[in-house]
């Protein structure tokens, strides 16, 4: 006899059981709602708030009627604001039949995986990786074969390795780039590298661009300016981090125009249209030619500066500097502790929130992450307890 209620396979693919990924960043915010004082920076949601012209835009277009349906792949406005923004880092034009909508790069991720692969299909992705991406991995079906990022390589993967790992099955190869949790950020070359393996095998290079915006040093390189590889790169983009505007959920997706086709197909189906004051909003925020986010990484890079400065000298912990993104890295190893070990202690002992990373992947094994979207004082206050915390034990 058959068990009722029986639900599709696409949903019993999904897990039901909370991600051990947010354990203690969960136990934290409960705490904190409980009434406990403690510094958050097991989260990566900027501190700032949006640009004021963004708000101010919300109540314009809101009173201009922008109520109502929008086109399913993304309003014209938007869209051509998505493209020239986006044709400063690709090095070459972008054209509006390249874009889709999508509310947020979480589903840009979604619906780029839904529309290249499924059950039967293989991908490739570096760990440790971004951990909500565990659950569209599993609604896709698609089989993923991971490679190690490793910490003596800076978090860079070895592109041997990538290439080692392709299958007769695999279709894409996915990044992060720059990285979350680790702050690696690839260079062309690497990039190109990579691109290589996806154009000798035939497969789609898809990468999330998010944290594109804030590059400390070296300069970042988008995978649409890879030059030969135009036809088979996917970069998925948002105005969460870069912007402030994390509860929008204003994000895109650029991808050569036959494959944007077969994406918005699935918008259609799925969204059928997006919120039109929101895109408004986001047109509003992105014509600044990039001021605030500039801005926001200088912010970033002051604070990274300070907190390294706190961490660095520690023999019971060793602060990785990232090349880019919004979180800095700790190797705790020589404190001797499991990471989630190490962090709920230094919640306990110190009300500091960290990010044990070893759920993001095996390799982020050994450390935790601490997020740059706090104010300073109390940035540089949680670095102080963190290596005070980390020095009492050795
Ligand atoms: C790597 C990465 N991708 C995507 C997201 C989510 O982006 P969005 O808010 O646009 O869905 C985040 C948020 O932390 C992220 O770190």
């Amino acid at each position: 006899m058959s068990a009722f209620p029986r639900y599709a396979d696409l949903s019993m693919r999904l897990s039901d059981e909370p991600d051990p990924a947010w354990r203690v960043h969960q136990l934290a915010t409960d705490r904190v709602a409980a009434g406990e004082d403690i510094i958050v920076l097991s989260i990566g949601e900027p501190d700032a708030p949006p640009p004021p012209a963004v708000l101010a835009e919300i109540e314009a277009s809101i009173a201009r009627g922008r109520t109502r349906y929008a086109a399913a792949r993304g309003e014209d406005a938007v869209v051509h604001a998505i493209c020239a923004y986006a044709a400063r880092d690709a090095g070459r034009p972008i054209t509006p039949d390249m874009v889709n909508f999508f509310p947020g790069a979480q589903t840009a991720m979604f619906g780029m995986l839904m529309t290249l692969v499924g059950p039967g299909d293989r991908l490739i992705l570096p760990e440790p990786f971004y951990a909500p991406y565990t659950q569209v991995l599993r609604a896709s079906g698609v089989a993923v074969d991971h490679v190690p990022l490793r910490p003596e390589d800076g978090f860079h993967p070895r592109v041997e390795e990538i290439r080692a790992a392709v299958r007769p099955e695999t279709r894409a190869v996915v990044l992060t780039h720059p990285h979350n949790p680790t702050g690696a950020m690839l260079g062309k070359d690497e990039l190109a590298a990579i691109a290589a393996v996806c154009r000798d095998h035939d497969l789609w290079l898809v990468a999330d661009e998010v944290y594109g915006e804030f590059a400390y040093g070296g300069e970042y390189t988008s995978i649409l300016a890879l030059e030969g590889f135009e036809d088979r790169v996917v970069s998925l983009g948002t105005l969460s981090k870069s912007y402030a505007m994390t509860g929008f959920r204003h994000g895109w997706s650029i991808a050569p125009p036959a494959l944007a086709a077969r994406a918005g197909v699935l918008l259609e189906a799925m969204l059928f249209g997006c919120v039109q004051f929101i895109q408004d909003a986001g047109a509003v925020a992105l014509a600044d030619g990039g001021a605030f986010p500039r801005a926001e990484r200088d912010k970033y890079l002051r604070r990274l500066d300070r907190v390294m400065a706190e961490l660095e000298g520690s023999t019971a912990i060793l602060p990785r500097r990232p090349e880019a993104g919004m979180f800095v890295m700790i190797d705790i190893r020589p404190t001797g502790l499991e990471a989630e070990d190490f962090a709920l202690r230094l919640l306990d002992a110190e009300r500091v929130s960290v990010l044990p990373t070893h759920t993001f992947g095996p390799s982020g094994a050994g450390h935790v992450r601490i997020s740059l979207g706090m104010d300073d004082e109390l940035l540089v206050e949680a670095a102080r307890r963190i290596r005070r915390f980390a020095d009492a034990l050795a």
